[in-house]
């Protein structure tokens, strides 16, 4: 592939060697010296045109432990804010001759249309409710090395679905890996045509969690909105947040997972969420840094086999 848009092309195969590339920079990043040559001579250029923590801060550590010259646009003061369009704006930063163009966008399909106006390799940092693909790929990571595999388990995913690319990625790439997925939240929470995407519904979170290996909670997407249904976060959290009671429910080895920001008190109980025992969401982060590194890494190989006309 030349970039990383979605889950959507990924072949289980395509999933595991990027998952195992991962573990090996999880162990680059444990030791005193985190450094290695993979994107060296290579510019990076870091477009977040929505807010982020987690996957702007990795995106940014991963280019620099590679080794890549890593630039990061500040959008709120570019020429955006003058009238100039997302495709000029990527035309421009184009004829600067980057090789690695990390975008997140609050319009889903921006990044894939932005991704046909330029020479280098495009990474969806998340799109709209469209997807997010790497961060699918680090839960996937922190489930295979708490679980030991990514194959035959039940995972819960709750909460705001309708509005969430993690959730759509998420169902993806679990999906494609051969597991079970459950969707757990209200009916105005869940997307149209749910019941094609090959997954069971549940709007009890009791009987949702029964028997699940990981609870993937999700925070309510206000932003994404447009001033349609927003519960009440008391009620929300009565009947939807995770607490060790509901959690109870699930199977006694069963991780807590959230891909942040959490909204404590809301989708989930703060205890639960900092529970050593059972909560892996520190972990995530971790992957984070390692899946990024091993996505740019495999999509710079691919940059260095290709003809230089496509790449110049
Ligand atoms: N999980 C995630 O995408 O977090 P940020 O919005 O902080 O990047």
């Amino acid at each position: 592939h030349r970039h990383l848009l979605g889950i959507e092309p990924l072949h289980p195969t395509e999933i595991t060697a990027l998952l195992d590339l991962a573990d090996r920079y999880v162990d680059l990043n444990r030791q005193p010296h985190k450094h290695s040559d993979a994107l060296k001579g290579l510019t990076q250029i870091n477009m977040f045109f929505e807010n982020s923590t987690r996957t702007q801060a990795s995106f940014e550590i991963a280019g620099k432990r590679l080794g890549a010259d890593v630039m990061n646009m500040q959008m709120q003061a570019s020429s955006i804010k003058k009238g100039e369009t997302l495709v000029d704006t990527a035309l421009t930063l184009n004829a600067m001759h980057p090789d690695l163009l990390v975008v997140r966008h609050p319009h889903s399909g921006a990044v894939d249309l932005l991704a046909q106006k330029v020479n280098c390799a495009v990474l969806n940092a998340g799109d709209g409710r469209h997807e997010h693909p790497t961060q699918a790929l680090l839960d996937a990571l922190t489930i295979r090395r708490a679980k030991g595999r990514l194959h035959r388990l039940n995972i819960a995913i709750c909460g705001d679905i309708a509005h969430s690319r993690v959730a759509r990625s998420n169902i993806m790439l679990l999906g494609r890996m051969e597991n079970r997925v459950r969707l757990v939240g209200p009916p105005t929470l869940m997307p149209s045509g749910i019941h094609d995407w090959g997954v069971e519904v549940y709007e009890d979170m009791r009987e949702g969690l029964a028997d699940c290996d990981v609870v993937m909670m999700l925070r309510l997407q206000k932003e994404r909105m447009d001033g349609g249904f927003i519960p009440s976060e008391r009620e929300y959290y009565h009947r939807f947040g995770l607490d060790a009671e509901k959690l109870a429910c699930a199977k006694p080895d069963a991780i807590v997972m959230h891909p942040g920001p959490m909204n404590r008190g809301v989708e989930i109980d703060g205890t639960t969420a900092d529970d050593i025992n059972r909560s892996v969401i520190q972990e995530q982060v971790e992957m984070g840094v390692a899946v990024r590194m091993a996505a740019m890494d495999l999509l710079a190989r691919n940059l260095r086999n290709a003809e230089p006309a496509q790449y110049a």
